[in-house]
């Protein structure tokens, strides 16, 4: 069977790890796109000299046209501008929704049957305003966010108890802001539910929620250390798990900005829910049991989300 096709746009440093990444995994070709002549193209040749030694066949290509994305089954969008510090996801809005736009435009013309995954930020209103632009149907366009903050959650919870990451499961709900939701009692050691683990002493209260709290501020904390852009590594692996369930059909359970139609209350508006990601698309969105304070919580996310979108349409009307 013919390899798969993936089609990156925005080649600078989420683009150049997931071009790494879906080769090391095995995903397929690889196609990096870019406005920037010559970056899509020397990282595209420098990873393709590197699949020798790392021992897997994929065909790199780097572009500057469209065109090349054709017939792509993946395409994840980072096209846009990453944060510096002292700013705010949503202050990258005025320059990346017309990235959006143009985005939108390209895969709609090219690549119209490919399953698209969004990160660029602010990632619910930018996913948003993609699927409007491309047009594709709202189950083959979805947002990474949650598997990220769910993986700085684990993270963060595995390195306090001195566990092994993969016993690690958490679950982050919402807009993939400062004001996402961190659910606890969906989150645990093995099967062992965080307010359990208190209970048995394995951690305080208070470091519980100062998890919760780095959690939520994870992206700024890297773009303070790094100073000149944003996280990379993680979202880049983040959307590589997405993309590997929908190419294998494995049907994962994963918090991803997904359109919501009625879930959660909520019509037209993507928010970072539980989905199941399959060769379908979007198969399912999964609606969970929250209790008054996690409903509260997810309100004001929500609240936010719908702020962003509402500044994307005084933008730029004719998405509306
Ligand atoms: N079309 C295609 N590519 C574009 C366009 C466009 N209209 N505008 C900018 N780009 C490219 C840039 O040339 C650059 O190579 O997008 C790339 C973005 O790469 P970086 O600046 O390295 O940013 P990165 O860290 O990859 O983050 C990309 O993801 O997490 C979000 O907040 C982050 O919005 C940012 C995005």
């Amino acid at each position: 069977m013919a390899r798969a096709k993936i089609a990156l746009v925005g080649a600078g440093q989420i683009g150049g790890t997931l071009a790494l990444l879906a080769g090391l995994r095995e995903l397929g070709d690889v196609v990096l796109f870019d406005v920037v002549e010559g970056v899509p193209q020397g990282k595209s040749l420098d990873i393709a000299e590197a699949t020798p030694v790392l021992g897997f066949d994929a065909k790199y290509a780097g572009t500057n046209s469209y065109e090349a994305i054709a017939g792509a089954d993946v395409v994840i969008v980072t096209a846009g501008v990453p944060r510096k510090p002292g700013m705010s996801r949503s202050d990258l809005i005025g320059i990346n929704l017309k990235v959006m736009e143009q985005v939108g435009a390209g895969i709609k013309a090219h690549a119209p049957d490919a399953f698209v995954i969004c990160i660029t930020n602010p990632l619910d209103a930018m996913v948003w305003a993609l699927q409007k632009a491309s047009g594709l149907p709202a189950n083959k366009v979805v947002g990474m966010a949650g598997v990220l903050d769910s993986a700085r959650f684990r993270y963060f919870l595995a390195d306090a108890f001195n566990v092994s990451v993969e016993d690690v499961t958490a679950f982050v709900l919402g807009g993939h802001g400062d004001d996402m939701v961190p659910l606890v009692r969906y989150s645990g050691v093995a099967g062992i539910p965080l307010p359990d683990l208190v209970k048995m002493g394995w951690a305080t209260q208070e470091k519980v929620d100062a998890i919760v709290d780095r959690t939520r501020k994870g992206g700024g904390e890297i773009v303070n250390l790094l100073k000149t852009g944003s996280a990379f590594y993680a979202p880049a692996a983040s959307a590589i798990e997405m993309a590997t369930s929908y190419l294998r059909d494995k049907k994962r359970l994963l918090p991803c900005a997904a359109y919501l139609s009625g879930e959660y209350g909520q019509s037209d508006l993507y928010l970072g829910v539980p989905v199941i990601i399959g060769a379908g698309g979007v198969e399912r969105v999964v609606e969970i049991e929250l209790n008054a304070d996690e409903k509260a919580m997810l309100d004001k996310s929500i609240a936010s989300v719908q702020e962003l979108v509402g500044e994307c349409k005084k933008i730029l009307p004719s998405l509306a």
